[in-house]
Protein backbone atom coordinates (compact mmCIF):
# COMPACT_ATOMS: atom_id res chain seq x y z
CA UNK A 1 0.00 0.00 0.00
CA UNK A 2 1.05 3.59 -0.17
CA UNK A 3 2.31 5.65 2.47
CA UNK A 4 0.92 8.84 2.29
CA UNK A 5 1.32 9.95 5.68
CA UNK A 6 2.77 13.97 7.22
CA UNK A 7 2.28 14.59 3.51
CA UNK A 8 0.60 17.90 2.43
CA UNK A 9 -2.29 18.16 0.03
CA UNK A 10 -1.64 21.52 -2.17
CA UNK A 11 -1.89 20.28 -5.68
CA UNK A 12 -1.96 17.01 -7.31
CA UNK A 13 1.56 17.99 -9.39
CA UNK A 14 2.90 16.62 -5.98
CA UNK A 15 1.34 12.95 -6.13
CA UNK A 16 2.28 10.50 -8.53
CA UNK A 17 -0.84 8.45 -10.54
CA UNK A 18 -0.43 5.63 -8.51
CA UNK A 19 -1.06 8.10 -5.22
CA UNK A 20 -4.08 9.33 -6.93
CA UNK A 21 -5.23 6.01 -7.73
CA UNK A 22 -4.65 5.09 -3.90
CA UNK A 23 -6.61 7.71 -2.51
CA UNK A 24 -9.64 7.07 -5.11
CA UNK A 25 -9.59 3.73 -4.30
CA UNK A 26 -9.49 4.46 -0.28
CA UNK A 27 -12.49 7.09 -1.00
CA UNK A 28 -14.33 3.78 -2.75
CA UNK A 29 -13.56 2.09 0.55
CA UNK A 30 -14.85 4.76 2.96
CA UNK A 31 -18.04 5.74 0.72
CA UNK A 32 -19.16 1.68 0.68
CA UNK A 33 -18.06 1.58 4.52
CA UNK A 34 -20.54 4.50 5.22
CA UNK A 35 -23.06 3.40 3.39
CA UNK A 36 -22.98 -0.13 4.94
CA UNK A 37 -23.17 1.61 8.50
CA UNK A 38 -19.70 -0.18 9.25
CA UNK A 39 -17.09 2.98 9.07
CA UNK A 40 -14.17 2.69 11.51
CA UNK A 41 -13.45 5.41 12.81
CA UNK A 42 -9.44 6.41 12.30
CA UNK A 43 -9.36 9.80 13.04
CA UNK A 44 -10.82 9.61 16.48
CA UNK A 45 -9.55 12.55 18.97
CA UNK A 46 -7.31 14.75 16.02
CA UNK A 47 -7.97 17.94 15.93
CA UNK A 48 -8.90 19.23 12.66
CA UNK A 49 -8.58 23.69 11.78
CA UNK A 50 -10.75 24.78 8.80
CA UNK A 51 -9.52 28.28 7.24
CA UNK A 52 -11.98 29.84 5.10
CA UNK A 53 -10.68 33.29 3.58
CA UNK A 54 -13.28 32.73 0.75
CA UNK A 55 -16.84 31.16 0.81
CA UNK A 56 -17.87 28.17 0.59
CA UNK A 57 -20.68 25.00 0.91
CA UNK A 58 -19.38 22.58 -0.04
CA UNK A 59 -15.71 22.00 0.80
CA UNK A 60 -16.00 23.49 4.51
CA UNK A 61 -19.26 20.94 4.92
CA UNK A 62 -17.70 17.86 3.59
CA UNK A 63 -14.11 18.58 5.51
CA UNK A 64 -16.77 18.97 8.79
CA UNK A 65 -19.16 15.70 7.54
CA UNK A 66 -16.00 13.88 6.90
CA UNK A 67 -13.91 15.08 10.30
CA UNK A 68 -16.99 13.78 12.67
CA UNK A 69 -17.63 10.84 10.31
CA UNK A 70 -14.05 9.52 11.40
CA UNK A 71 -14.29 11.00 14.72
CA UNK A 72 -12.49 14.19 14.53
CA UNK A 73 -12.53 17.66 16.53
CA UNK A 74 -13.08 20.78 14.01
CA UNK A 75 -12.85 24.30 14.50
CA UNK A 76 -13.88 26.60 11.63
CA UNK A 77 -12.34 30.34 11.20
CA UNK A 78 -13.97 31.97 8.17
CA UNK A 79 -12.95 35.12 5.95
CA UNK A 80 -13.64 37.33 9.74
CA UNK A 81 -12.41 36.42 13.31
CA UNK A 82 -9.62 35.35 13.66
CA UNK A 83 -6.18 37.68 13.63
CA UNK A 84 -4.84 35.66 10.50
CA UNK A 85 -3.78 38.03 7.81
CA UNK A 86 -4.39 41.28 9.71
CA UNK A 87 -2.70 41.58 13.12
CA UNK A 88 -0.92 37.94 12.73
CA UNK A 89 1.18 36.46 9.44
CA UNK A 90 0.46 33.47 7.96
CA UNK A 91 3.98 32.28 8.80
CA UNK A 92 2.97 32.87 12.92
CA UNK A 93 -0.19 31.38 12.34
CA UNK A 94 0.70 28.29 10.99
CA UNK A 95 3.39 27.81 13.86
CA UNK A 96 0.24 28.50 16.13
CA UNK A 97 -2.10 26.18 14.84
CA UNK A 98 0.30 23.59 14.06
CA UNK A 99 1.04 23.04 17.83
CA UNK A 100 -2.94 23.11 18.50
CA UNK A 101 -4.34 20.54 15.50
CA UNK A 102 -2.82 17.71 13.49
CA UNK A 103 -4.20 19.15 10.25
CA UNK A 104 -5.35 22.67 8.47
CA UNK A 105 -7.49 22.76 5.71
CA UNK A 106 -6.73 26.33 3.93
CA UNK A 107 -9.12 28.37 1.14
CA UNK A 108 -8.29 31.66 0.12
CA UNK A 109 -5.90 33.43 -2.40
CA UNK A 110 -2.65 32.94 -3.94
CA UNK A 111 -1.49 29.30 -4.08
CA UNK A 112 1.71 30.70 -2.21
CA UNK A 113 0.17 31.62 0.86
CA UNK A 114 -1.45 27.61 1.39
CA UNK A 115 2.41 26.61 0.77
CA UNK A 116 3.60 29.40 3.35
CA UNK A 117 1.31 27.92 5.93
CA UNK A 118 2.22 24.05 5.24
CA UNK A 119 6.11 25.54 5.71
CA UNK A 120 5.32 26.03 8.78
CA UNK A 121 2.97 24.30 10.43
CA UNK A 122 4.44 21.14 11.14
CA UNK A 123 1.35 19.33 10.65
CA UNK A 124 -0.28 18.18 6.95
CA UNK A 125 -1.77 20.99 4.87
CA UNK A 126 -4.85 20.80 2.53
CA UNK A 127 -5.61 22.83 0.08
CA UNK A 128 -9.64 23.41 0.00
CA UNK A 129 -8.83 25.61 -3.70
CA UNK A 130 -6.92 28.75 -4.17
CA UNK A 131 -6.78 31.01 -7.38
CA UNK A 132 -4.49 28.85 -8.75
CA UNK A 133 -5.90 24.76 -7.62
CA UNK A 134 -8.99 23.27 -6.62
CA UNK A 135 -7.30 19.37 -6.02
CA UNK A 136 -10.06 17.87 -3.44
CA UNK A 137 -12.16 19.12 -6.53
CA UNK A 138 -10.65 17.28 -8.65
CA UNK A 139 -10.68 13.79 -7.02
CA UNK A 140 -14.19 13.76 -6.15
CA UNK A 141 -14.36 14.61 -10.31
CA UNK A 142 -12.19 11.59 -10.95
CA UNK A 143 -14.67 9.15 -8.27
CA UNK A 144 -17.81 10.63 -9.73
CA UNK A 145 -16.48 9.68 -13.50
CA UNK A 146 -15.48 6.37 -12.36
CA UNK A 147 -18.73 5.96 -11.21
CA UNK A 148 -20.58 6.76 -14.29
CA UNK A 149 -18.40 5.64 -17.23
CA UNK A 150 -17.17 1.72 -17.36
CA UNK A 151 -13.95 2.77 -19.04
CA UNK A 152 -10.77 3.42 -16.87
CA UNK A 153 -9.69 6.49 -16.41
CA UNK A 154 -7.11 6.21 -18.95
CA UNK A 155 -9.70 5.73 -21.94
CA UNK A 156 -12.23 8.30 -20.94
CA UNK A 157 -12.35 11.82 -22.97
CA UNK A 158 -12.88 14.81 -20.69
CA UNK A 159 -13.44 18.33 -22.12
CA UNK A 160 -14.08 21.03 -19.62
CA UNK A 161 -14.86 24.28 -21.52
CA UNK A 162 -14.91 28.08 -20.06
CA UNK A 163 -12.46 29.97 -18.28
CA UNK A 164 -9.61 27.11 -18.40
CA UNK A 165 -7.12 29.07 -16.66
CA UNK A 166 -8.78 29.33 -13.41
CA UNK A 167 -8.37 26.79 -10.85
CA UNK A 168 -10.64 24.17 -12.13
CA UNK A 169 -9.43 24.78 -15.48
CA UNK A 170 -5.72 24.21 -14.48
CA UNK A 171 -6.61 21.42 -11.49
CA UNK A 172 -8.39 19.29 -14.19
CA UNK A 173 -5.30 19.65 -16.75
CA UNK A 174 -3.05 17.99 -13.84
CA UNK A 175 -5.74 15.46 -12.70
CA UNK A 176 -6.40 14.16 -16.54
CA UNK A 177 -2.47 14.43 -17.63
CA UNK A 178 -1.83 12.49 -13.97
CA UNK A 179 -3.95 9.58 -15.02
CA UNK A 180 -3.92 9.15 -18.31
CA UNK A 181 -7.31 10.98 -19.96
CA UNK A 182 -7.89 12.27 -23.15
CA UNK A 183 -8.74 15.67 -22.10
CA UNK A 184 -9.42 18.94 -23.94
CA UNK A 185 -9.46 22.80 -22.57
CA UNK A 186 -11.44 24.33 -24.67
CA UNK A 187 -11.66 27.98 -24.90
CA UNK A 188 -10.84 31.18 -26.31
CA UNK A 189 -7.05 32.13 -26.11
CA UNK A 190 -7.06 34.05 -23.50
CA UNK A 191 -9.10 32.09 -21.02
CA UNK A 192 -6.57 28.70 -22.07
CA UNK A 193 -3.84 27.51 -19.37
CA UNK A 194 -0.62 29.28 -18.94
CA UNK A 195 2.29 27.91 -21.26
CA UNK A 196 3.84 26.69 -18.25
CA UNK A 197 1.27 24.83 -16.79
CA UNK A 198 0.31 23.31 -20.21
CA UNK A 199 4.09 22.06 -20.96
CA UNK A 200 4.17 20.58 -17.47
CA UNK A 201 1.23 18.65 -17.96
CA UNK A 202 2.47 17.86 -21.47
CA UNK A 203 5.61 16.62 -20.04
CA UNK A 204 3.42 14.20 -17.21
CA UNK A 205 1.13 12.77 -20.22
CA UNK A 206 4.60 11.49 -21.66
CA UNK A 207 4.71 9.54 -18.98
CA UNK A 208 1.04 8.49 -18.35
CA UNK A 209 -0.52 8.34 -22.14
CA UNK A 210 -2.41 11.31 -21.61
CA UNK A 211 -3.46 13.23 -24.32
CA UNK A 212 -3.87 17.25 -23.96
CA UNK A 213 -5.47 19.81 -26.35
CA UNK A 214 -5.88 22.77 -26.15
CA UNK A 215 -8.58 24.59 -28.13
CA UNK A 216 -10.58 26.93 -29.08
CA UNK A 217 -13.04 25.11 -31.21
CA UNK A 218 -15.93 23.88 -29.39
CA UNK A 219 -17.33 21.09 -32.33
CA UNK A 220 -13.84 19.78 -32.36
CA UNK A 221 -12.96 19.95 -28.73
CA UNK A 222 -15.64 17.63 -27.69
CA UNK A 223 -16.25 15.66 -29.89
CA UNK A 224 -16.47 11.94 -28.76
CA UNK A 225 -16.32 12.79 -25.07
CA UNK A 226 -17.57 10.98 -22.41
CA UNK A 227 -17.52 13.77 -20.05
CA UNK A 228 -18.38 17.61 -20.58
CA UNK A 229 -17.40 19.94 -17.30
CA UNK A 230 -17.71 23.56 -17.36
CA UNK A 231 -17.39 25.89 -14.24
CA UNK A 232 -18.49 29.59 -13.36
CA UNK A 233 -17.61 32.23 -16.11
CA UNK A 234 -15.75 34.80 -13.06
CA UNK A 235 -14.34 32.79 -10.39
CA UNK A 236 -14.25 34.35 -6.58
CA UNK A 237 -11.96 36.95 -6.17
CA UNK A 238 -12.15 38.40 -9.12
CA UNK A 239 -13.69 41.73 -9.56
CA UNK A 240 -17.87 41.94 -10.71
CA UNK A 241 -16.14 44.36 -13.98
CA UNK A 242 -14.89 41.04 -15.19
CA UNK A 243 -18.50 39.75 -16.19
CA UNK A 244 -18.70 41.53 -18.98
CA UNK A 245 -15.53 40.47 -20.82
CA UNK A 246 -16.17 37.13 -19.72
CA UNK A 247 -19.77 36.68 -21.21
CA UNK A 248 -19.17 38.02 -24.54
CA UNK A 249 -15.71 35.35 -24.69
CA UNK A 250 -17.55 32.90 -23.56
CA UNK A 251 -21.10 32.62 -24.85
CA UNK A 252 -19.80 30.37 -27.32
CA UNK A 253 -18.84 28.07 -24.43
CA UNK A 254 -21.70 27.62 -22.67
CA UNK A 255 -22.90 23.82 -22.12
CA UNK A 256 -25.99 23.73 -23.80
CA UNK A 257 -28.39 20.81 -25.54
CA UNK A 258 -26.49 21.69 -28.76
CA UNK A 259 -22.72 21.61 -27.68
CA UNK A 260 -23.81 17.79 -26.03
CA UNK A 261 -25.09 16.32 -28.93
CA UNK A 262 -21.97 17.63 -30.58
CA UNK A 263 -20.04 15.11 -28.37
CA UNK A 264 -21.82 12.57 -30.41
CA UNK A 265 -22.13 10.14 -28.12
CA UNK A 266 -25.48 9.57 -26.21
CA UNK A 267 -24.17 8.49 -22.60
CA UNK A 268 -22.12 11.45 -22.27
CA UNK A 269 -22.24 13.20 -18.51
CA UNK A 270 -22.17 16.39 -17.89
CA UNK A 271 -20.26 17.89 -15.11
CA UNK A 272 -19.66 20.95 -13.01
CA UNK A 273 -18.03 21.66 -9.57
CA UNK A 274 -20.76 24.13 -8.10
CA UNK A 275 -21.88 26.66 -7.62
CA UNK A 276 -23.32 27.13 -11.27
CA UNK A 277 -25.52 29.81 -12.63
CA UNK A 278 -27.62 27.78 -14.40
CA UNK A 279 -31.13 29.76 -13.79
CA UNK A 280 -32.37 32.70 -12.22
CA UNK A 281 -32.91 31.50 -8.94
CA UNK A 282 -30.42 33.34 -7.21
CA UNK A 283 -29.74 37.00 -6.40
CA UNK A 284 -26.66 36.86 -8.65
CA UNK A 285 -28.33 34.77 -11.42
CA UNK A 286 -31.04 37.82 -11.95
CA UNK A 287 -29.10 40.64 -11.45
CA UNK A 288 -26.80 38.68 -14.35
CA UNK A 289 -30.18 38.05 -16.22
CA UNK A 290 -31.22 41.61 -15.77
CA UNK A 291 -27.70 43.21 -17.09
CA UNK A 292 -26.88 40.87 -20.19
CA UNK A 293 -30.65 39.44 -20.97
CA UNK A 294 -29.22 35.85 -20.83
CA UNK A 295 -31.43 33.35 -18.19
CA UNK A 296 -28.03 31.31 -17.70
CA UNK A 297 -24.35 31.76 -18.03
CA UNK A 298 -21.67 28.70 -17.95
CA UNK A 299 -24.69 26.35 -18.37
CA UNK A 300 -28.80 26.03 -19.64
CA UNK A 301 -31.16 24.98 -17.05
CA UNK A 302 -31.99 21.39 -19.65
CA UNK A 303 -28.76 20.57 -19.63
CA UNK A 304 -28.03 21.14 -15.58
CA UNK A 305 -31.49 19.02 -14.82
CA UNK A 306 -31.45 16.52 -17.30
CA UNK A 307 -29.98 12.93 -16.61
CA UNK A 308 -26.81 13.37 -18.42
CA UNK A 309 -26.12 15.76 -15.10
CA UNK A 310 -24.28 13.67 -12.24
CA UNK A 311 -22.94 17.37 -10.55
CA UNK A 312 -24.64 16.30 -6.93
CA UNK A 313 -23.09 13.01 -6.93
CA UNK A 314 -19.71 15.16 -7.54
CA UNK A 315 -20.96 16.96 -4.42
CA UNK A 316 -21.73 14.23 -2.53
CA UNK A 317 -18.08 12.56 -3.50
CA UNK A 318 -16.30 15.27 -2.11
CA UNK A 319 -16.89 14.07 1.05
CA UNK A 320 -15.56 10.99 0.91
CA UNK A 321 -12.16 11.72 -1.08
CA UNK A 322 -11.73 14.53 1.61
CA UNK A 323 -12.51 11.56 4.14
CA UNK A 324 -9.66 9.82 2.26
CA UNK A 325 -6.99 12.61 1.88
CA UNK A 326 -7.50 13.34 5.35
CA UNK A 327 -7.47 9.22 6.55
CA UNK A 328 -4.48 9.20 4.62
CA UNK A 329 -2.28 11.89 5.90
CA UNK A 330 -3.13 11.50 9.20
CA UNK A 331 -4.99 8.33 10.14
CA UNK A 332 -4.01 5.79 12.32
N1 LIG B 1 -17.12 23.12 -5.40
C1 LIG B 1 -16.79 23.83 -4.28
O1 LIG B 1 -15.64 23.91 -3.89
O2 LIG B 1 -17.86 24.43 -3.68
P1 LIG B 1 -17.82 25.41 -2.41
O3 LIG B 1 -17.29 26.73 -2.90
O4 LIG B 1 -19.25 25.48 -1.98
O5 LIG B 1 -16.92 24.81 -1.36
N1 LIG C 1 -13.60 28.65 -10.11
C1 LIG C 1 -14.52 28.72 -8.99
C2 LIG C 1 -14.61 27.38 -8.32
C3 LIG C 1 -15.56 27.32 -7.15
C4 LIG C 1 -15.61 25.96 -6.50
C5 LIG C 1 -14.07 29.80 -8.02
O1 LIG C 1 -12.88 29.85 -7.71
O2 LIG C 1 -14.90 30.60 -7.59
Amino acid sequence: AFNLKNRHFLTLLDFTPDEIDFLLRLAGDLKRARYAGMEQPRLKGRNIVLIFEKDSTRTRCAFETAAWDQGANVTYLGPSGSQMGKKESLKDTARVLGRMYDGIEYRGFAQEAVETLARYAGVPVWNGLTNEFHPTQVLADLMTMTEHCDKPLRRMALAYLGDARNNMGNSLLVGAAKMGLDFRAVAPRSLQPSPALVGKARDIAAGTGARITITDQVEAGVRGCDFLYTDVWVSMGEPDEVWQERVDLLKPYQVNADVMAMTGNTDTRFLHCLPAFHNRDTAVGEAIYRKFGIPAMEVTDDVFESRASVVFDQAENRVHTIKAVMVATLGA
